[in-house]
């Protein structure tokens, strides 16, 4: 039985992480700064899941993420898997980010993912467990005007690298995820703001050869994928779950 540490766990791809995780048996830490939101998480996965406890706190907050850690290795004995999905989405170039929201994406995106790691890996090690980091297919390549977004998330898979080397020693795996676009409150806040929002879901979906956005469990099913024995093999990788949209030149010129 997994223990699983969860952050971003309220909402979104980690509330999907959190179900399939569940479903598994697992008994689960969620973490979360939407404190409404962790509550009504586990109380869906309550009967479910083997055991959840939840923690409000923020992946930027190192004694926030030590409080998480602290609560697998009191109440589970120790962790298995962390998975981290806490992510925040911002817009700008270079220009027009300013310095505060430069800090607050990298802070969140990509400090968080730091500190996070460094709360739980003691207890990963002694359990030869693994870690799963959520980049995104802007972790590879960017689109316009995401310039901090794009930056945290191609930083998060140096991050997995980096770890997968450092902690291969000890048996332990960490690997990351690059998802296209998937249908979560993130997604759907930026697009339903749009003065055309159907016309924005409608380029969305054409964005991905599959000709659709994923749906959270899509994600969530590969996080359990490569938590698992069935990837034993698998460290450093970062798996692109994005309906084709990195295998597609951009452009179609009709030339027969
Ligand atoms: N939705 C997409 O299309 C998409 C695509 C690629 C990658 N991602 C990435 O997947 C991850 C999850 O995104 P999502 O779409 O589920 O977003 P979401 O906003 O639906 O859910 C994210 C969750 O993280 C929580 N969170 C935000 N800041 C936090 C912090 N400082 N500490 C702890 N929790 C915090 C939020 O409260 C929320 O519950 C993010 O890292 C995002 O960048 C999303």
């Amino acid at each position: 039985m997994q223990r699983v540490l969860i952050t971003g766990a309220a909402k979104g791809i980690g509330r999907g992480v959190a179900e399939a995780f569940a479903a598994q048996g697992a008994k689960l830490v969620l973490m979360d700064v939407d404190a409404a939101g962790l509550e009504g998480a586990a109380a869906a996965l309550a009967g479910k899941a083997a055991a959840v406890e939840i923690c409000v706190g923020s992946v930027a907050s190192l004694a926030d993420c030590n409080r998480a850690a602290a609560l697998a290795q009191s109440r589970f004995g120790g962790l298995d898997v962390l998975s981290h999905n806490a992510g925040i989405q911002t817009y700008g170039t270079v220009e027009s980010t300013d310095e505060a929201l430069w800090d607050r994406t990298l802070d969140v995106n990509l400090k968080g993912a730091f500190l996070v790691s460094k709360a739980c890996m003691p207890m990963i090690r002694a359990s030869r467990g693994n870690v799963v980091h959520i980049s995104s297919v802007q972790g590879v390549a960017s689109q316009a005007g995401v310039t901090a977004y794009s930056v945290s998330k191609h930083g998060l898979i140096g991050l997995v690298r980096s770890m997968a080397v450092d902690y291969a020693p000890y048996g332990v795996r960490v690997n990351g995820i690059a998802p296209g676009s998937v249908d979560t409150p993130l997604l759907r806040n930026a697009v339903d703001a749009a003065p055309d929002p159907a016309a924005v879901y409608a380029e969305i979906d054409g964005m991905h050869p599959l000709g659709r956005m994923a749906a959270p469990s899509e994600i969530a099913s590969v996080v359990v994928f490569l938590a698992s024995d069935n990837a034993s093999f698998i460290t450093g990788e970062v798996v692109r779950v994005d309906g084709g949209m990195r295998a597609r030149l951009g452009g179609s010129p009709k030339t027969q």
